[in-house]
């Protein structure tokens, strides 16, 4: 078997900076607060984190809103404060992927502020300027509540063009200026030790240049435009400029074809979120055709990746359930491919409540982004202040640490035994037949993963002895529980 890169050994964890850890008492996490808990990411052996956005911003988008991508907001901290933390995380072999978001800025970043100036100015053609006496066409915001894609500057007298807020306006991709500095971001990051990049709404970088509308034609033109794939080589190449180097893409298309074409040939993406994959529903089928369709698709070409649960969309425990969040879990660390793990999921926490008066994203997505609950108390263990979100400390990573029925020590223990089997890691992969309702494959001929997607029991001829479970109540024996997942070891 071929030696694997650090970014196929073993999952890669998903901290939302805000929520994880506050350091200073404002109610914000920032960088000094994850370096406090490098010893929950260690316990976890997770291979990589991946940093949502820390970089200066007026955080409409809390984050996703860059005014400056070269420097730190003060309220996450300093660049030196990053430069300890890459140094604490590569001394406890934790490498360390940012977010890089490439398709728009804030409204406030210097480049807008002298784009929106004038027509003349030097930068208007960084963005996306057009006439209209309404919206130039007929695109719409990612998100719902923003409406028309366009807003109208009275400076100019023009609009621009926003995939998301009116605050984020989208950078003009076909510009081949705006391709090179944002080229230099990377390198500005890469310089500084960064092992890997997850790139932000990527298929947003490429769209019919004729602007044309949706309505009537066979397919979206605001994204995922033939220029993409030109435009990810030039990525590639820059970050190819340095060794050992990752970048994952986020690329939320409905279209497993598609999302492969971003990763062939091993000069555009390593990896890349799946989004037709966290969109499935709870079915043994659903899940097997898909996860078949895409090794057949992808073949040799391409690595995947599985993820199950971000800073965007509801918790599996809401989802599904907690039983099936665990099951979800074996899964996730048992397939071939890299498993992401978002912060939180590791304890199997539901989608919070937030009272009406609480309520701060413009796209309902604080129920997943609430505070880590490290310790039982007012503030939850992340701050001594009053955090930004409520905290829900009736389960907290202290008391799971010491549950062995716990999730958290379900997924330490799936952690371990992928670090401990070459099979779970880079073996073959091969379906087996199994019960109606469950979901069985093999890898490396050795060892035997199952999930049960069924509330009901279920039978399976298990070969050998099972190394783990997602019932802490498994009773032993053949069969499955309901939504029961394990991982057992093939005699012979
Ligand atoms: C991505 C991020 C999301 C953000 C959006 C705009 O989808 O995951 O949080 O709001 O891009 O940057
Ligand atoms: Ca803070």
């Amino acid at each position: 078997m071929a030696e694997l890169a650090w970014w196929q050994r073993g999952a890669i964890y998903q901290i939302y900076p805000r929520s994880f850890a506050d350091s200073n008492g404002d109610g914000i996490g920032d960088l000094r607060g994850i370096v406090a808990h490098l010893d929950h990411l260690s316990a976890l052996a997770v291979e990589a984190i991946w940093l949502s956005p820390f970089f200066r911003s007026p955080m409409a988008d809390f984050g996703y809103d860059v005014s400056d991508p070269c420097d730190v907001d003060p309220i996450f901290g300093t660049l030196e404060d990053f430069d300890h933390l890459v140094a604490e995380c590569h001394a406890a072999g934790i490498r360390v992927v940012i977010d890089w978001v490439p398709n728009h800025t804030s409204d406030r970043h210097p480049w807008f502020e002298a784009s929106r100036s004038s027509r003349d100015d030097p930068k208007r053609d960084w963005y996306v300027w057009r006439d209209g006496d309404g919206p130039p066409n007929d695109w719409t915001s990612q998100f719902r509540a923003v409406g028309p894609a366009w807003t109208f500057d009275e400076t100019t007298g023009q609009w621009y063009l926003h995939s998301f807020m009116r605050e984020q306006p989208d950078l003009n991709w076909d510009n081949p200026e705006v391709e090179a500095a944002m080229h230099d971001v990377i390198r500005f990051w890469m310089d500084r030790g960064v092992d890997g990049l997850r790139l932000d709404a990527i298929h947003k970088i490429a769209k019919d240049p004729l602007m044309r509308d949706h309505v009537g034609a066979p397919r979206r033109h605001d994204e995922d435009w033939e220029t993409i794939h030109e435009r990810l080589r030039g990525i590639r190449r820059v970050v190819d400029e340095y060794d050992d180097r990752m970048i994952v893409g986020e690329v939320a298309l409905q279209d497993l074809h598609r999302i492969v074409l971003y990763l062939e040939s091993g000069d555009q993406l390593h990896l890349a979120h799946n989004f037709v994959f966290v969109e499935l529903p709870w079915e043994a089928d659903a899940f097997g055709t898909s996860i078949e369709d895409f090794e057949a698709l992808a073949d040799r070409t391409a690595w995947p990746a599985w993820f199950l649960e971000n800073h965007d969309l509801p918790r599996l425990a809401s989802r599904f359930g907690p039983a099936a969040a665990r099951a979800a879990a074996v899964m996730l660390y048992a397939l071939r491919g890299t498993p992401f793990v978002y912060q939180g999921q590791e304890l199997g926490l539901p989608d919070a409540h937030i009272p009406p008066d609480r309520v701060v994203d413009v796209d309902g997505r604080d129920p997943v982004r609430t505070p880590m609950p490290w310790e039982p108390g007012a503030g939850g263990g992340f701050s001594d202040g009053e955090p930004w979100l409520p905290v829900d400390d009736s389960t907290t990573v202290r008391a799971q640490a010491q549950d062995p029925r716990s999730s958290l020590t379900l997924f330490r223990r799936l952690a371990a035994l992928r670090r401990e089997l070459p099979a779970l890691r880079n073996g073959s992969q091969r379906r087996i037949d199994a019960a109606p309702g469950v979901l069985a494959w093999v890898r490396d001929e050795r060892v035997l993963a199952a999930v049960n997607f069924a509330g009901e029991p279920r039978p399976l001829e298990l070969r050998g002895k099972v190394l783990v479970s997602s019932d802490p109540d498994r009773a032993g024996g053949d069969g499955l529980g309901p939504y029961e997942a394990v991982i057992a070891a093939l005699d012979g």
